[in-house]
């Protein structure tokens, strides 16, 4: 692994919705914390009051005609923000960072999923966040129709806004796509992103989790 620029660990999950990210993200961090850790979490979009407001036009069920460039580029614009508020400063002091989602989703949704393509992707990165990439990446991999079904039953039984709801209706189709995407990426930065089977129990899925985070922390 390349020499980070500062003291902290950033790491990220990924995967497709219903695959298991904030379940295991609230594991992970309980883990973390209870080893002594500083750990600040990041959500995107919507860590920051200016990404929840762009969070709120993401996901409006509305705005069904939202251009794949709009979306890129809101996304981009709220991840600067939080890349800004809340994950340089923190790891220049030095804390773990954990976010729910960053980059490898524009790439896989937007960039695969929308057929935009990575290179507009990581352009937008380039220019929105530099050279910020998690020094780790926990992608969940689930069956898609299985993760559909979790985060349906999710959305319907939650009041934590937790939903993707405009992306739920999307095609199935579409979330094949981006599947696909979190595993090209894999394939172009094996060492950085790690596809973890999300089947199972989230205790068990837990320990996978930790199998690949325990050694990057051991490098800190
Ligand atoms: N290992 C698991 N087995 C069965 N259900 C799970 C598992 N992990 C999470 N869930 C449930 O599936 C739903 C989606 O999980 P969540 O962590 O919100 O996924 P994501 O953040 O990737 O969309 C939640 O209702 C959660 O309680
Ligand atoms: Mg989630």
């Amino acid at each position: 692994m390349t020499k980070r620029g500062y003291p902290g660990l950033f790491l990220s999950f990924e995967g497709t919705d219903g695959s298991g990210k904030s379940t295991q993200m609230r594991m992970l961090i309980e883990r973390l914390r209870r080893d002594g850790l500083t750990v600040v979490e990041n959500q995107e979009p919507g860590a920051t009051h200016i990404g929840r407001q762009i969070r709120r036009i993401l996901l409006d069920p509305a705005h069904q005609e939202m251009a794949g460039m709009t979306e890129l580029l809101l996304m981009f614009a709220s991840r600067a923000q939080a890349a800004a508020e809340i994950i340089r400063p923190a790891l220049e002091r030095g804390d773990i960072v954990v976010s729910d989602r960053f980059t490898d989703s524009t790439l896989a949704y937007q960039g695969e999923g929308r057929g935009i393509g990575f290179d507009a992707v990581l352009a937008a990165h380039k220019l929105a966040l530099g050279d910020l990439l998690p020094d780790l990446t926990i992608c969940m991999t689930i069956d898609v129709e299985t993760g559909l079904g979790r985060a349906h039953k999710r959305n319907s039984t939650s009041d934590e806004q937790d939903n993707e709801a405009r992306l739920d209706q999307q095609s199935l189709d579409f979330h094949h796509r981006v599947a696909e995407g979190y595993r090209k990426i894999a394939r172009l930065e094996p060492g950085r992103l790690r596809l973890v089977p999300g089947e199972g129990e989230p205790a068990i899925v837990a320990e996978r989790v930790w199998l690949e985070v325990a050694p990057v922390l051991g490098k800190r």
